[in-house]
Parts: C-alpha cells; structure tokens; sequence
C-alpha cells in the first residue's frame, strides 16, 4: 500500500502575480470585481464560492462554502435555508466574514461585516429563476437538522414533485437571500518565499483607507 503522504513536505512557491498599491482601486467593490473577473477568465471552477464564517451565541465559530449570487456597493449576497444552522447563528449574532480563494491565481479575499435578510421580492425574484428541481429541492430539504436516510429525502421530495405538477413552484418563507455589508477587505496576492502582498481596506465614514499588511 502506498505510504500517505507527509503533509509537512506539501509545498510550493506562489510566483502568479504581485501587487502594488497604486494598482488598487479606491472602491475596494470594484477591486473584488476586477479580481472576480480575473478569476472568471481563468477558468477557475466555482471561482464564486465563497466560505461564509459566522459565530451564535455560543461563541463557536464556524464556516461552509455558500455561492456569490450578486454583489454591488451595497454588499455580498447569497442564498439559503434560513432556518439552517448559518440562518440560527447570523440571527444570533449578524457579524460575519466572507472568504474567497482563487488557487490558480495565488490570491484571496477576505470581506468582513454584517448581515442582513434579502427583501421578500428580491429572494422571490431569484427563487423564480431557479431549475424546477433546485426550487423543490429547497422546500423538501429541511437543512442543517438530522434526517433519517436519503431515501426518507428522496421521497419528500417526491412527494413534494408530486404535489407540485402544473403548478407555480412559491419560494417558501424559510430560504431567501442575505447580503453582507462590509466594514473591510482584504486583498492577498501570493508572493515567493512566503513574501505576500497583502493590502487592507477599511471604511472610515464615506472613505476606505488602504493599507499594506505584514505577509
Ligand atoms: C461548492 C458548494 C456550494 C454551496 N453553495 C451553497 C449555497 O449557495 N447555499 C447554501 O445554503 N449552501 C451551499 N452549500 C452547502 C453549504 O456548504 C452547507 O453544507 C449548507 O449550507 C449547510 O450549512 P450550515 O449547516 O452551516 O447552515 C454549498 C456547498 C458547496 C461545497
């Protein structure tokens, strides 16, 4: 059998790019935007996936992947149960931080601040352009909570198909959208010998002031 690799000597060099101030953009929106456009075109898989870390009341943090759906000055907004165990904890406590890695180009983002409910209309307006088995599938999942077997979901969700034939899929009260509104960023570009770029935004009243951090 073959010996399992020792993750100590799993390493490389990071020699994609550097980043210099003057290259940033002021609106640090527009800079992810540039940045997510970068990572678009460079084929990156899921380079809209994006780690959301929140943390309820019991001070435990914790993280999963979710999708980017949209983003504009007004914040970063993805889709889900509300009732889920993220939902529970972004009601506990709205802090949250957004993390996007794009390993092909050597470079991470990290966003932070807080989150907020989607209007209805804006959660309807997505739901609505959902496929047909994504719909039900939101209304058969009842996620983060324990079920018995995948063929106890397999027939909710027949159930749900059958109930459904011919007639309008309604985006349910409990998934919708959030957006987070962030209060900073963080550009990271890897650097050779550990020697990373890394520049940080935060806001002070209408202005974001930029800085370099140490790598
Ligand atoms: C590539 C990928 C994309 C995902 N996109 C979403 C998403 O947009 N919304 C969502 O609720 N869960 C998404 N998930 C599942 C979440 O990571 C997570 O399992 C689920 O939301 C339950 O998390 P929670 O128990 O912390 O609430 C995605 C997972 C992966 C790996």
């Amino acid at each position: 059998m073959k010996k399992p690799q020792d993750t100590r000597d799993i390493r490389r060099q990071y020699i994609s790019g550097s980043l210099e101030k003057k290259q940033l953009n002021q609106n640090p929106t527009e800079q992810f935007g540039l940045w997510l456009n970068d990572a678009v075109d460079a084929n990156i898989k899921d380079a809209t996936c994006m780690t959301l870390a929140t943390c309820g009341d019991d001070a435990m943090p914790s993280a999963r992947i979710v999708l980017l759906k949209h983003h504009d000055e007004s914040g970063f907004c993805w889709y889900t149960h509300y009732q889920s165990a993220k939902g529970q904890q972004i009601e506990q406590n709205p802090n949250a931080s957004l993390l996007f890695y794009w390993h092909n180009l050597d470079r991470q983002v990290r966003i932070s601040g807080t989150v907020e409910k989607l209007s209805a209309q804006t959660s309807n307006h997505y739901f609505d352009t959902r496929p047909q088995e994504s719909r039900i599938g939101a209304i058969a999942s009842p996620q983060s909570q324990t079920i018995p077997s995948r063929d106890a979901l397999l027939q909710k969700v027949k159930q749900q198909t059958a109930a459904y034939a011919g007639k309008q899929i309604t985006r349910p009260d409990y998934w919708g959208g959030y957006r987070l509104k962030p209060s900073s960023f963080e550009f990271w570009q890897g650097r050779a010998d550990r020697l990373h770029d890394r520049f940080q935004y935060k806001k002070s009243g209408d202005t974001w002031t930029i800085e370099r951090l140490a790598p």
